[in-house]
């Protein structure tokens, strides 16, 4: 079936530690399961890059509500398609803090080469977004609370 992929960059507009992506997370979880979405939200350097994958019209308004969130701004769609598989279909919503040290080697390399700022101004990023998710695939087994 059809799924709906849409990942956007933001900034955050408060101190963001665990206690709020755990926060964010709880709520995402019990939304997202309702509605078949799933996907990743990491965090780092003051930026969230979130991946939503599920039905078109789910995805258009969960984004639409995340956009109102206080929390963040300047939000900026980087990349959407339509696909046939999800990268994380057993995932309602992982998340990941960027700084800690725990994480993968790979995924912390590909984060810093995406280089998030000139992600918003690049004609075309979606290479290396693929590569990070598929990292997250390949090395995160289980879906992140935090890292
Ligand atoms: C960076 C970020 C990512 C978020 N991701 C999700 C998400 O995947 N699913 C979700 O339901 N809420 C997510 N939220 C929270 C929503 O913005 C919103 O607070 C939540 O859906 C509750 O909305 P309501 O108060 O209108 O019911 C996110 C918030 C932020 C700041």
């Amino acid at each position: 079936m059809a799924v709906t992929q849409l990942v956007y960059t933001s900034r955050s507009m408060c101190a963001v530690d665990d206690t709020v992506l755990a926060a964010i997370q709880e709520v995402a979880i019990r939304h997202n399961r309702e509605h078949d979405i799933t996907g990743i939200l990491m965090y780092g350097g003051g930026r969230f890059i979130q991946l939503l994958e599920g039905p078109l019209d789910d995805v258009n308004a969960l984004y639409e509500c995340i956009e109102r969130d206080e929390r963040h701004t300047d939000l900026s769609i980087v990349y959407r398609t339509v696909a046939t598989e999800r990268y994380f279909p057993d995932w309602s919503m992982g998340v990941v803090n960027m700084a800690h040290d725990s994480l993968e080697f790979s995924v912390r390399e590909l984060w810093k080469e995406l280089d998030v700022d000139r992600l918003v101004d690049a004609a075309d990023h979606s290479d290396l977004l693929i590569e990070l998710f598929r990292a997250f695939q390949r090395h995160v087994a289980t879906m992140p609370l935090l890292v």
